[in-house]
Parts: structure tokens; sequence; C-alpha cells
């Protein structure tokens, strides 16, 4: 109990996917060509680079929106933004989001 499985091989580069798990948005994100992978935040599954991240602000946990032409989260809530890797780079966020506990099975993701 508490796992939530997800075939990533289906979604569409630069469109966000959200899952709930453990009550809890989770953002899944494949990068587009342009989109630069970072340590740490950037998790390859098959041939391509995509964030997982909770998707509940750090600031006072309001859910950010994804603005696919700009490539970036942006709270409504006080205006925090974060990058497409989930890194807070305006406003009142103090951290970046937070990555839940996964693993990777093939192409599906595994949360919990
Ligand atoms: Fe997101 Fe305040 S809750 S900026």
């Amino acid at each position: 109990a508490g796992f939530t499985t997800v075939d990533v091989s289906g979604l569409e580069a630069n469109k966000l996917e959200i899952v709930v798990w453990r009550g809890k948005p989770i953002f899944i994100l494949k990068y587009s060509a342009d989109m630069k992978p970072t340590d740490g935040r950037s998790v390859k599954i098959g041939d391509s680079y995509f964030s997982v991240m909770i998707g509940l602000c750090t600031h006072l946990g309001c859910i950010p929106g994804y603005e696919g032409e700009k490539k970036l989260f942006k709270c409504a809530c006080h205006g925090g933004e974060y990058s497409a890797d989930g890194v807070q780079t305006f406003g009142p966020p103090p951290r970046p989001l937070d990555i839940p506990p996964f693993k990777l099975d093939g192409v599906t993701l595994v949360l919990g």
C-alpha cells in the first residue's frame, strides 16, 4: 500500500503531468530537447529526462502552475517561481520543490 505507479513512456515533452500520491500532487515533467538536465534533480527514464517533484510550493504549500512557454513553475499565492527542475528562482520560496521517494522499473515510475 502507498505505492503509485506511472508509466511515463507516453508523456508529452514540456507538458506537466500531475498524479496524486498519498494525497499530494506529484509533478512529472518530461524535458524537451532544449531543456538541460541538472545533477541530483533530473531523472533519466528511457531516453528522456524528467523532473519528478512534490507539487507543493515550499513557501506555504500552494500548488504552482507550469508555464510551458517560459518553462517555469509559478506559484499564484505570492509570486514564487521555480525553474523546470524545481529550483526556486524568484520570490519567497526558501528551497527547491521536494523530491518524493521513488524507484524506476523500466519506464515505470514507482512512487513510495
Ligand atoms: Fe507559493 Fe507563497 S505559497 S509563493
